[in-house]
């Protein structure tokens, strides 16, 4: 069908499934296991109402914000995916422009098909840029990664923390990796690469499953980049984030890949927010210390919910995959023309004029137990 009927991010995955190289489709809708968390992503947001206010002259609504002190059009930002050139040849450079025609910041991967460079140099000048970084076994080689992005310019580092070893994405393991690009196998060989079973694993054999707290100290004596640690699961763990000093966490299960049965984002940034509340009097949105969550959000109601709930901003991964991989650039610039859109109407529907006007009290989230 022309983009024009397409009416929502859902539309895009049935499109793409029907129309993408079948490998590319088994990388990127995969999820761990019997794929539950990744179905929980979505039911978890269903949990949530709305409790709208009325009468508050919504005739100029306002939905841009900043995360980590950086301007933002919408509460949202592109999340990392790897392997962007097997929806699309362009890959991370679809992202890398409708992010800077749309006025959002894309987090770019390190296991980006496109080099980091090509990536940046695609960038419009000023144009903010943050990076998800898996840890190398060889501290050198992330050492040199991370120095390399500071100087570029990147304004986060988001170092992913759910994937000490890639989950089983049977979906994916089903078919045989070649990578028609020799970057990304280079990029990932560090010690032989086994392509029989599917795109993930073979491209994820370097990374450190040694990784642990006291690397955090390293991380903090060789950059000056905010340091967000994406996986958290739990109020223990963004908890000690918060103590020792960093930025913020991504309440995130990796789009449901890693641990089957881990709880969604949502469900955990409630019990974040009212433990942190509880041990150390945070509230939040916070500046100091921001909370994001991403996995299955697919409308401007579901940012709403998180924003509502404490979350400076949220995650989107595969609807853009999906969308440039169907329709090329055309179609991620009318993704986030339709999220724009739904934010416009919602916020309206909703009574809050601005950002920080969508507040706790407009959510109902008493079906989210507390652990
Ligand atoms: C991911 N994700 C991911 N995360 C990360 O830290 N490093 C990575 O290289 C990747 N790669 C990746 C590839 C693909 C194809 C997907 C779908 C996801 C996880 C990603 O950042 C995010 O957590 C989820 O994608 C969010 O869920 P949704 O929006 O895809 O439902």
């Amino acid at each position: 069908p022309p983009l024009s009927e397409i009416l929502n991010l859902h539309d895009f995955e049935a499109i793409a499934k029907y129309t993408m190289p079948e490998k590319a489709w088994a990388y990127y809708s995969s999820a761990a296991d019997d794929e539950i968390t990744n179905r929980e992503n979505h039911a978890a947001f269903h949990r949530i109402w709305f409790r709208p206010r009325i009468l508050k002259d919504v005739t100029k609504v306002n939905w841009s914000t900043t995360i980590l002190g950086q301007k933002s059009s919408m509460p949202l930002y592109i999340t990392a995916t790897a392997l962007g050139k097997l929806g699309h040849p362009d890959g991370e450079l679809n992202l890398t422009r409708a992010a800077a025609k749309h006025g959002i910041i894309q987090m770019i991967p390190t296991l980006a098909s496109c080099s980091f460079d090509e990536i940046m140099d695609a960038a419009a000048p000023d144009q903010v840029q943050f990076f998800q970084l898996y840890v190398n076994k060889d501290r050198e080689i992330t050492k040199r990664i991370v120095r390399h992005a500071e100087q570029r310019g990147i304004k986060g580092l988001f170092i992913t923390v759910d994937a000490p070893q890639l989950g089983r994405r049977e979906k994916d393991m089903r078919q045989k990796f070649e990578a028609e690009d020799p970057s990304e196998v280079s990029k990932a060989d560090q010690g032989g690469i086994d392509r029989s079973q599917g795109a993930a694993r073979a491209i994820s054999s370097f990374i450190d499953p040694g990784l642990n707290w006291s690397d955090m100290a390293w991380f903090k004596s060789i950059t000056k980049m905010p340091l967000i640690l994406k996986g958290v699961q739990c109020w223990e763990d963004a908890l000690e984030a918060y103590d020792i000093g960093l930025s913020g966490v991504v309440l995130s299960n990796h789009g449901g890949r890693q641990l089957d049965f881990a709880r969604s984002g949502l469900e955990v940034l409630v019990e974040v927010t009212t433990k942190l509340k509880e041990k150390r009097g945070l509230s939040f949105p916070n500046e100091k210390f921001q909370l994001f969550i991403d996995g299955g959000v697919r409308r401007a109601t579901d940012v709403m919910k998180a924003v509502a709930l404490g979350a400076t901003a949220v995650g989107v991964g595969r609807p853009f995959l999906y969308a440039y991989s169907a329709y090329g650039p055309e179609g991620i610039d009318q993704a986030l023309q339709i999220l724009h859109d739904e934010f416009e109407m919602n916020m309206r529907l909703l009574g809050a004029r601005s950002i920080k006007e969508v507040v706790p009290e407009m959510v109902d989230s008493s079906n989210i137990h507390l652990h």
